[in-house]
């Protein structure tokens, strides 16, 4: 049985991964400090799975506790996706940024070469190509990104390609996610921040459970068809079948991978509160607001070299996307007592 060490793995994309690699038989350990997640979501992870992982609340800074983890158990794979992601915050406060997703991921990454883990996973994201020069970005699209979040991610790919390339020979999947969406389909997991929430979706789904009076559009006036910005939403049970195979890429082609996950189309911010109306049969309220700083107009992915190399291309649509979103988002909201 593989052993897999997941990071993050009581948060949102991380939950979802959990549930498919206990699905899959493989032994999880998840090693998470609950800054951005709930403990209660181990439940729902059981409730679906009939399994648990082994649960460690820690910090991916603590290296004796790394220490304690890696000699403990004898570690297949590593899936990295602790860490902070609030774009904003990252530009508030860029040193915990680079203390948490550069340094931590360090010290991890530092962990693995002293306990000879050859497989490694990481969360990057598309945010490190910056403003793009070209659509579809694809993967040798210069690295630019905009603002620290972004930095932290680009210097941890850095150090990955820099640790691949050197004697230790640790094998990296660097997966570039797009706009993460959606939810698992039994309305038990999805995304459920400790905070507000930052991200289009959410912020949708709060206006139909009525948590929102409406939805801020960020600008109407963007060299796109109706005006407002186009993103590629990816459903997260899309994203978690292309970690599956990366692993498997990692296991048996003993090679490194970079690669974007995303589904090669994109919508405007109109068209998915329509899509997120139809699919939750309510009004979602829109109000038309200035820019938000640092926002490209258009982001989209060439998914090709995700299927050249994995196999993986997008399976679920925007309708899926927008009805295991409202499924969850309604039944979150009726199990945390409405909203009154
Ligand atoms: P999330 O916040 O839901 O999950 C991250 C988890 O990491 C949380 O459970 C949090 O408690 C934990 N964590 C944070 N700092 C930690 C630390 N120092 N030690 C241990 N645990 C810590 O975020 P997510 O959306 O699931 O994102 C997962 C990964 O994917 C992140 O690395 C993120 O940057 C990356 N990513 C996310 C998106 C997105 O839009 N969701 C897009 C691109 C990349
Ligand atoms: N938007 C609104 N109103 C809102 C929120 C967002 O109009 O209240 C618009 C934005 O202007 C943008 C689109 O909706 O055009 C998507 O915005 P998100 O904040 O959901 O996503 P971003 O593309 O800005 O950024 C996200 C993550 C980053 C990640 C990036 C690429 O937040 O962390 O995708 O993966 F890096």
């Amino acid at each position: 049985m593989q052993t897999i060490l997941l990071t993050g793995g009581t948060g949102y994309i991380g939950s979802h991964c959990c549930i498919r690699l206990l699905e899959s038989g493989k032994k999880v350990i998840v090693l998470d400090n609950l800054c951005n997640s709930k403990k209660s979501i181990l439940d729902r992870i059981e409730l679906i799975t009939a399994k648990s992982p082994i649960f460690i609340e820690g910090d991916i800074r603590d290296e004796v506790l790394l220490e304690t983890i890696f000699t403990k158990h004898k570690l297949d794979a590593v899936l990295h996706m602790a860490g902070l992601k609030a774009v904003g915050e990252s530009t508030k406060n860029p040193l915990l940024y680079y203390e948490i997703n550069v340094e931590g991921s360090r010290r991890l990454i530092q962990a693995c070469q002293f306990n000879n883990v050859k497989n490694f996973v990481f969360s990057s994201s598309a945010t490190v190509y910056g403003e793009p020069d070209y659509l579809p970005l694809d993967e040798k699209h210069p690295l630019r990104p905009a603002n620290p979040y972004g930095e932290t991610k680009r210097v941890v790919e850095d150090i990955l390609r820099s640790v691949s390339f050197s004697d230790e020979g640790l094998r990296t999947a660097i997966l570039r996610y797009f706009n993460p969406v959606g939810a698992h389909e039994s309305g038990l997991i999805g995304e459920d921040p400790n905070d507000t929430p930052n991200n289009l979706m959410p912020l949708i789904a709060q206006v139909a459970t009525g948590e929102r009076t409406h939805l801020d559009i960020y600008g109407n006036d963007y060299p796109t068809e109706d005006g407002t910005g186009v993103r590629d939403y990816i459903h997260v049970e899309d994203l978690v079948d292309a970690h599956i195979l990366a692993l498997d890429y990692l296991l048996k082609e003993k090679q490194s991978l970079t690669v974007n996950l995303g589904t090669g189309k994109g919508f405007s911010v109109l068209e998915m509160a329509n899509a997120f109306s139809k699919a939750s049969g309510k009004t979602i309220a829109l109000k038309t607001c200035s820019r938000r700083q640092g926002d490209a107009a258009t982001s989209y992915t060439n998914p090709s070299k995700a299927d050249e190399l994995l196999g993986w291309t997008s399976k679920r649509d925007l309708k899926k996307i927008c009805e295991d979103q409202w499924r969850w988002s309604y039944q979150n909201l009726l199990r945390n007592g409405g909203n009154n």
